[in-house]
């Protein structure tokens, strides 16, 4: 791995703190921080070395709850002593030449070791556009010997008129190759994994269209309300919060054509091109929000912000026209639970149609968590004397794997500093998203109050019962060996 300096403003963000600096430690003790490699935090407070190292410490401890796993003390330690802290303060009101100034300076006096710089904007996306000229007027933004990257995430805009305004400012300073948009959900295992699953092996593609394949459903639940995201959240819901990145994401590499090489080009043109094949179906959606919301902090009495969606969709292509998708999502829901399920048709003259599990459909469900895996429901023969029928999970489990998954900020990290954009959205994609979800936002819709704890409110049900299907309550039998 070449040698890089990684930038981080807003280090002492809740990103930086639960997100990154974790995935930083994961790098670490596995090697993957080339030796003269140095990581610099931005921020507003004025901390001594000592300080900041303090505050290494204590993300790192094991009160984190983020931060999976035991650390050792000899990773914390040479993580550490590659961490450098810079204060300033990069609001835009504020003159933060100087930051800029001692940015540059400390960055020249690493000498080459430190050719290559990855900022990674851990901040508003209100403070891009002072931080990205400033680092311009600093020759900060391109090199002509080694590289400049720079990492950003949602929300890339609320709509669609903004990611592109987004997308404008971005490409006035850096080249779209030097832009790693992070979706974190691209960078999660079980995710990736359904790429090899479905291209990787034979059987999977001569079975994924309209032919063979009755609907698919996409359930990502939270039994958990906001906590104290409450300015964030009440601004967008869920709909943007989640459905326009994470749900899109899953759908499209769930159902992406093969691409003619596992190449970053060839993905995201895979991914690009059925994001531009949904047809929106704006009559249907039902957005929510959990009983109690309004009374969150920062939440108004009056809020209208959507903490729950379901939706309605199709991909309109020769391959997938007339399968229905229908997606959800929410907060306080009945579990914490993600995946994505593939309904396969009953066929006509399926065998033993008198038993009564005939009418149950094959399955396959990609867990994306917990209880990670790729499962498929099928009947199986009881054993015993007798012809009876069982209904039953074929599954691969990641439980019952030597390595552990990787975490999806420790991998896109990676994946940054290497120079591979395969799991992160170019300005095409996330427009295309956006073009998609906007269609949605139109219409004034209805807002379904419903109970933390239950499924959502009964117009969902309503919405997926009017074509006669319903909701799959994700399986606790799925990769779960307790039970
Ligand atoms: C974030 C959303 O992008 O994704 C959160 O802002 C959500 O509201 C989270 O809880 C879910 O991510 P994960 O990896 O915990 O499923």
């Amino acid at each position: 791995m070449e040698q890089f300096a990684l930038i981080i403003f807003g280090v002492t963000s809740n990103l930086a703190k639960l997100k990154l600096i974790p995935a930083l430690y994961d790098l670490e003790e596995k090697g993957l921080l080339s030796d003269q490699s140095i990581i610099v935090g931005i921020a507003r407070s004025p901390l001594s070395k000592e300080e900041f190292q303090k505050y290494i410490l204590e993300v790192l401890s094991t009160e984190n709850r983020h931060h999976q796993h035991d650390t050792k003390p000899a990773i914390v330690k040479s993580l550490v002593n590659r961490m450098k802290y810079l204060q300033g303060n990069f609001e835009p009101q504020n003159n933060s030449d100087a930051l800029y100034r001692n940015l540059k300076q400390f960055l020249l006096k690493q000498g080459t070791s430190c050719n290559n710089h990855l900022y990674y904007l851990a901040t508003y996306p209100e403070l891009y556009e002072k931080i990205f000229s400033s680092l311009q007027k600093n020759g900060l933004n391109k090199k002509n010997q080694g590289w400049v990257r720079l990492m950003i995430e949602k929300p890339i805009g609320h709509d669609l008129k903004s990611a592109r305004l987004l997308n404008r400012l971005l490409k006035r300073y850096f080249s779209e190759e030097q832009i790693y948009r992070l979706d974190h959900y691209l960078g999660k295992d079980t995710i990736q994994n359904i790429l090899v699953f479905s291209f990787g092996n034979g059987l999977l593609q001569p079975l994924m269209n309209r032919e063979y394949v009755d609907h698919i459903q996409i359930t990502s639940s939270e039994d958990f309300g906001i906590g104290k995201r409450g300015g964030y959240y009440n601004s967008v819901g869920c709909l943007k919060d989640v459905g326009q990145n994470h749900l899109l994401q899953m759908l499209v590499v769930a159902t992406m054509d093969p691409p003619a090489e596992f190449s970053n080009r060839a993905v995201t043109d895979g991914r690009i091109k059925i994001l531009k094949q949904l047809e929106p179906d704006p009559k249907n959606i039902i957005f929510g929000q959990y009983n109690g919301y309004r009374y969150e902090d920062n939440i108004k009495a009056d809020s209208q912000t959507d903490t729950f969606f379901a939706l309605k969709t199709q991909i309109n292509s020769e391959r997938w026209r007339g399968v229905p998708i229908y997606m959800r999502a929410g907060k306080k829901l009945a579990m914490s639970v993600t995946e994505i399920s593939i309904v396969f048709k009953i066929p006509a003259n399926r065998m033993f149609p008198h038993h009564s599990l005939a009418n149950r459909p094959n399955t396959l469900t990609y867990r994306i968590q917990p209880n990670e895996g790729i499962a498929l429901e099928i009947l199986t023969k009881r054993p015993g004397h007798k012809l009876q029928i069982d209904n039953d999970l074929m599954q691969f489990c990641y439980s019952t794997k030597k390595n552990t998954q990787a975490d999806a900020y420790e991998k896109l990290i990676y994946d940054a500093i290497s120079g591979d954009p395969t799991f992160f959205n170019d300005s095409p994609e996330v427009e295309a998203s956006w073009a998609f979800i906007d269609q949605y936002l139109k219409r004034n819709n209805k807002l379904h109050i419903y109970d933390p704890g239950s499924w959502g409110p009964e117009a969902a049900d309503k919405l997926i019962k009017a074509d006669k299907r319903e909701w799959i309550e994700p399986s606790l039998a799925l990769c779960n060996f307790s039970v």
